[in-house]
């Protein structure tokens, strides 16, 4: 939050920020901090940072005890940024919460949502330069960085931006960051790549649609005399507010307007490579080249959405939000991992262990319920990339069964968590046994996170709802990248892990599609809410795809319900079918679809009505089925991803009717 010859208290300053993180409280996070110039009558001399993990309220109180802050002080202009943290390397504390700093004298310091990919790289480099770090996070390379160019500048002149620009082309992953910087007091700098920022501008006078015209220079060939002239050369026209030079104004960058919309509904949303810069009042973006086709402007836009609207959006609760989440959630796990253009797939948090999982005996996949699931979906695929036998276990049968375990066995923990008990114990159990572990979590610096000795960070986003969803399509993208990764030398697989990897590549966009049926979804629950159960009926790479379904219906509608292998079907289960027990089939075109077929003839021959998950334009399965829900066709082993979203939407539009609340369990967002 900048202002510009608006008086304010510090005090307004921190309600400001803390209000603002309250604000995105609702998306889930782990700690939380604030940084703002110091108290010293020369404030902007120094930054001050506060810090705390946990709830904002906590941070708020903590500030508000500090008694060196003078909270009535009136500064005319002054930059504060605040950083809510959901940790993705290095567990919640306050070392790890944002902003993170260059130095102990906080010359700059920086918040960042997202991930830098190549931050071992970076770091490696600047702890050889004599750099130290304080953190476990990868963000802590970039005010590292930013204080390494700025020690080793060439010219005496340097702008804020052209700094924050040189940064920029040494990080890879995705991020939206701000700077601030004791250098260039009362000075914003920010910028993003594959994440999201606006900038909010409040005004004394009216802004209706200005335009910022974008500015393309390589300060990398910028003389001294250059630099000095930076300022100076961004024409008048280049920059907002330029006729209205003298003007108080307010900017708020943020990566979601729920944190600034009562603020202002001005907004400019950033482009990915944008650098926005506030000197003096005025707002400058520019990027450091053009590529072909680009909008050479950003356009001032008015939200017409009101704040709970834009928390809300349309969603009554955080499952159904994160439901919907899923196309990108799935785009989180894979980025930075996934090279499209070479085929190669990197989980760095298994690079150096390699080599031992290549030479194992067997895979043992270990988790309990949804997690679990995430196993047995992935088992056959995984058998088949790795070569390897794979046994899924259920954690606590695991324990009560006192499996045999071998010091060549690799033993992967799968947990959105990271803290689930079971899970846990039959970590430790292996450990003991002298296995590899291998952790595959949602939640970074978790017990299973930091007792494995290696894993990989599914990085779904916080999964506030009580029933998990996204995590579950994250953990079965990670599991297929690793048996990507596993098959990477092996001349047969090339044509087989190339499909694979298309068949990723295009995963959000069918995921799209088939939240696009929601409303048909919703009409075929409407239908169900009176039962008392429902069968979810299956078989293949789709078996897990109905336990999954079926548990999620348990779970939340309070309806009995079981996931049913369709090969078992002659015995035993066919004694339910009849013409009122709802039953759900899902038929892809996969191996199985004859042998589902068979099983469909038998439910049918029983009267029974099967509302079918199916493929689109498969009319033979389509006149045999009560309702078809149809869906986009993928590679088998990615089918699941898609079949299981209906059942996600199914379950939760099934509670919604039948009054039940789980669904909104700690998960409210009012
Ligand atoms: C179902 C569900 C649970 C969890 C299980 C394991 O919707 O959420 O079945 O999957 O309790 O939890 P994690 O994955 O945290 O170990």
């Amino acid at each position: 939050y900048l202002n510009y010859r608006v008086p304010q208290t510090r005090r307004d300053i921190f309600q400001t920020l803390i209000k603002g993180l309250q604000r995105l409280e609702y998306r889930g996070y782990d700690s939380a901090g604030v940084a703002v110039d110091g108290s010293g009558k020369d404030h902007a001399a120094s930054i001050s940072l506060y810090k705390k993990t946990g709830k904002v309220k906590a941070l708020d109180e903590e500030i508000y005890k500090n008694n060196s802050i003078d909270f009535e002080a009136e500064l005319d202009t002054h930059f504060g940024i605040a950083h809510t943290r959901w940790a993705t390397h290095g567990e919640p504390s306050p070392l790890n919460s944002h902003p993170h700093r260059s130095d102990k004298n906080n010359e700059f310091v920086v918040i960042h949502n997202g991930i830098i990919t190549n931050y071992k790289e970076l770091k490696k480099y600047l702890v050889s330069k004599g750099y130290d770090f304080e953190s476990d996070t990868d963000t802590e390379v970039i005010p590292k960085l930013i204080k390494y160019l700025y020690d080793n500048r060439e010219n005496d002149y340097v702008s804020f931006s052209t700094l924050v620009e040189r940064v920029i082309q040494q990080l890879e992953g995705a991020f939206a960051l701000v700077f601030k910087s004791i250098h260039f007091p009362g000075e914003a700098v920010a910028t993003r790549r594959g994440s999201p920022l606006l900038i909010g501008v409040r005004s004394q006078y009216e802004l209706s649609t200005e335009q910022i015209p974008v500015q393309y220079n390589c300060s990398n060939s910028r003389t001294d005399e250059q630099e000095k002239n930076v300022l100076n050369r961004r024409g008048s026209t280049n920059a907002l507010h330029s006729v209205h030079d003298r003007l108080a104004v307010e900017f708020y960058f943020a990566s979601d307007a729920s944190a600034i919309i009562e603020h202002t509904n001005k907004v400019i949303y950033l482009e990915d490579d944008d650098i926005a810069v506030v000197v003096e009042g005025k707002l400058y973006v520019h990027r450091i080249k053009r590529t072909a086709g680009e909008d050479p402007v950003r356009v001032i836009q008015t939200l017409q959405m009101e704040l709970q609207q834009i928390m809300k959006g349309n969603f009554k609760a955080f499952m159904q939000k994160e439901i919907f989440e899923q196309p990108e959630s799935v785009v989180n796990t894979m980025r930075g991992r996934i090279c499209f253009d070479s085929n190669t797939v990197i989980l760095g948090g298994l690079s150096d262990h390699l080599k031992e999982i290549k030479r194992c005996r067997r895979l043992i996949v270990i988790g309990c319920g949804t997690s679990y699931h995430a196993g047995v979906a992935t088992r056959q695929i995984l058998e088949e990339l790795t070569e390897l036998p794979v046994m899924v276990e259920l954690a606590s049968d695991f324990l009560d069964r006192i499996t045999p375990v071998f010091r060549d066995d690799v033993c992967f923990f799968i947990s959105q968590s990271g803290e689930t008990a079971d899970t846990l114990m039959a970590l430790r159990y292996c450990k003991q046994r002298g296995a590899l572990t291998v952790g595959v979590t949602n939640t970074v610096g978790s017990s299973i996170c930091r007792e494995t000795d290696c894993g990989v960070h599914i990085n779904a986003g916080p999964e506030v709802g009580v029933a998990s969803t996204k995590a579950y399509t994250s953990q079965f993208v990670s599991l297929i990248m690793f048996g990507l990764m596993m098959s990477e030398d092996r001349l047969s697989m090339q044509q087989r892990r190339l499909e694979i990897i298309n068949g990723l590549k295009k995963l959000p966009e069918l995921i799209k599609e088939v939240l696009a049926l929601d409303d048909q979804i919703k009409s075929i629950a409407d239908e169900l809410h009176h039962q008392r159960s429902l069968l979810v009926m299956g078989r293949g790479y789709n078996y897990a795809t109905c336990l999954e379904g079926a548990l999620k219906i348990k779970e939340i509608t309070y309806m009995h319900s079981e996931g049913i292998l369709a090969g078992e079907l002659k015995h035993g289960p066919l004694a339910l079918i009849d013409k009122h027990m709802p039953v759900i089939m899902v038929i892809m075109r996969d191996a199985c679809y004859k042998k589902c077929h068979n099983a469909l003839e038998q439910v049918t021959a029983r009267q029974g009505r099967p509302i079918i998950l199916c493929c689109q334009d498969d009319p033979e399965i389509s006149k045999m089925a009560y309702k078809t829900i149809e869906l986009p066709h993928t590679v088998d082993c990615l089918q699941g991803i898609i079949s299981v979203i209906p059942l996600q939407l199914i379950s939760f539009h099934l509670a919604v009717l039948r009054g039940y609340d789980n669904c909104f369990n700690s998960a409210t967002l009012e």
